[in-house]
């Protein structure tokens, strides 16, 4: 096999993992903040929302956050936060305001 054919293949591996990696849309950056700063203002004494990890996006891995996929921009919006019975404390941050496509709190 030549090098060419090495490369082709790679290109087409490659290619592969992206069009599967796209079709689980991950969460728009700006509202990716707005949520980092959410959970850096509350205190979760329960460790309730331990898998909000900041190396993961938060519509497809962190628990409680609900979102609506927007097939024509590529990107998650955040639709819920359900942390209504988590004994949560702690201030709301201001960016809350960010999240434009929040229906329920
Ligand atoms: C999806 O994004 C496009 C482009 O920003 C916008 O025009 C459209 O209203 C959005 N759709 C929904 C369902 O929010
Ligand atoms: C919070 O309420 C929801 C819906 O009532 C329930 O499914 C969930 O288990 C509750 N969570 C906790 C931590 O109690």
């Amino acid at each position: 096999m030549g090098r060419e054919k090495a490369i082709i293949l790679l290109i087409v591996a490659l290619s592969t993992c992206f069009s599967v990696y796209g079709q689980e849309m991950i969460t728009h950056p700006d509202e990716v903040t707005a949520l980092e700063a959410i959970h850096g203002s509350l205190e979760d004494p329960m460790g309730y929302l331990r898998n909000w990890e900041k190396e993961k996006d938060p519509c497809t891995s962190w628990s409680f956050v609900h979102c609506l996929q927007n097939e024509t921009e590529g990107y998650q919006h955040v639709q819920e936060l359900r942390l209504m019975n988590l004994s949560l404390s702690g201030t709301l941050a201001p960016e809350l305001g960010q999240l434009k496509y929040m229906e329920i709190l």
